[in-house]
């Protein structure tokens, strides 16, 4: 098989699932008072100081949870909460066009809570349009509750101008969140530094485990939980700590940072044969997204003309290529990506979209695999989509 679907989920680093194997193997509650009470809480404590070091922030600003989706929600839900309350006046909520669900949907469902949303849009490459998070400063500054943009997009790679972001919001002291989900293994994050007030992070795309990740968020930042209890995580995420995830977590981003400067470079060279011969080899392709520094070094993203997504995936994976379209399908319909349609992607060319994302076990193999079975399998794709036409 060969695997391009490192953005989905990558495998776990040796190390890590060695250091998970071992606490699994061990009984613990971090927040019993006894021995073993006190070793899980020591594992939990010095995995928080990694994955901090690690990040550019400071043990304090972790706040663990079960994976990013619920890191995105409690970011934007406890922010919006959190600012509403304090300044009812407060009731705008910017978001990129091109956020993950994770984002979309709790800001999409604030509005049932008094919040208005409002979608920033994005250049045809996928880059926030600047001048009009400028012009919605300007006029509603004093009305937004809070900003939240990715640093780096799942489906076509495009990274974001966050420290512009950070710089126009920063003057109205409106925080800004960002999904740093799919950045952290291939570039170089320091929470600190980005200025940001909370990141968003998820273990399992940079060789951690499934249902582990945290939100930073600098002290003294106003988040609401979305869940109640027993009141762990400063209160904000309650739950029993999740010590054997958390230590793997910990193990690895330390290699994906460690590996991040040579993986980076191997990436970008794999990914840039991939799409100069595809595009070469195969008539109707497109690249979507941005080009060179501006995208993930593991993300490549085409659209093949007259082709439906699913069907290409399913002739791929029939080829022993995974890979995935990036767009949703309800109720078996096949959905153009709201990312590609934001970018102005006509829908029909949106739907024979395919991401093929590449990660630590990637190797020059799997591009050649890919890059032997691409040719015919659009061309039955495209047979298949006439077919259906006719
Ligand atoms: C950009 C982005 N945000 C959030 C998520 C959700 O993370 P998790 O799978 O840990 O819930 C994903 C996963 O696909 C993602 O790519």
């Amino acid at each position: 098989m060969t695997y391009l679907d490192h953005a989905a989920t990558t495998p776990m680093h040796p190390a890590a699932l060695e250091a998970m194997t071992i606490e699994l193997g061990r009984t613990g509650n971090a927040s019993s008072l006894h021995a073993r009470g006190r070793a899980a809480r020591r594992t939990v404590e010095e995995s928080r100081e990694s994955i901090a070091a690690s990040l550019g922030a400071r043990p304090s600003d972790v706040i663990l949870t079960g994976g990013g989706t619920e890191a995105d929600n409690l970011a934007v839900k406890g922010l919006f909460w959190s600012r509403h309350a304090a300044e009812p006046r407060r009731r705008r909520v910017l978001v990129s066009a091109v956020e993950h669900h994770a984002v979309l949907d709790p800001a999409r469902w604030l509005e049932s809570q008094g919040a208005e949303l409002v979608l920033l849009p994005v250049d045809a490459d996928g880059v926030l349009d600047l001048e009009a998070l400028a012009d919605e400063l300007a006029r509603h500054h004093e009305e937004i509750a809070l900003i939240s943009v990715m640093w780096a997009n799942n489906e076509i790679g495009t990274i974001q101008p966050l420290s512009a972001v950070v710089a126009g919001a920063a003057p109205h002291g409106i925080p800004v969140h960002a999904d740093a989900v799919q950045a952290v293994a291939q570039l170089e994050v320091d929470f600190a530094s980005s200025g940001l007030d909370a990141m968003t992070v998820s273990a399992h795309k940079l060789g951690g485990p499934t249902g582990s990740g945290a939100l930073l968020a600098r002290r003294g930042l106003g988040l609401e939980p979305v869940l109640h209890g027993g009141g762990q995580e400063r209160g904000v995420r309650s739950g029993t700590l999740d010590v054997p995830a958390a230590r793997a977590f910990a193990v690895a981003l330390e290699h994906a940072v460690l590996d991040r400067p040579t993986e980076a470079v191997r990436l970008a060279a794999l990914r840039d044969r991939l799409l100069a011969v595809a595009t070469e080899q195969v008539p109707g392709v497109q690249v979507r997204g941005a080009h060179g520094d501006g995208r993930l070094p593991g993300n490549a993203h085409l659209t093949f003309s007259g082709c439906e997504g699913d069907s290409l995936i399913y002739l791929l994976d029939s080829a022993g290529i995974a890979c995935s379209t990036g767009s949703a399908c309800q109720a078996g319909v096949p959905q153009a990506s709201h990312v590609l349609l934001a970018c102005g992607v006509p829908e029909r060319a949106a739907r024979g979209a395919l991401r093929f994302s590449l990660g630590r076990t990637s190797t020059d193999a799997d591009i050649d695999a890919l890059l032997a079975a691409l040719p015919q399998v659009v061309a039955r794709a495209r047979a298949a989509g006439l077919a259906v036409v006719g």
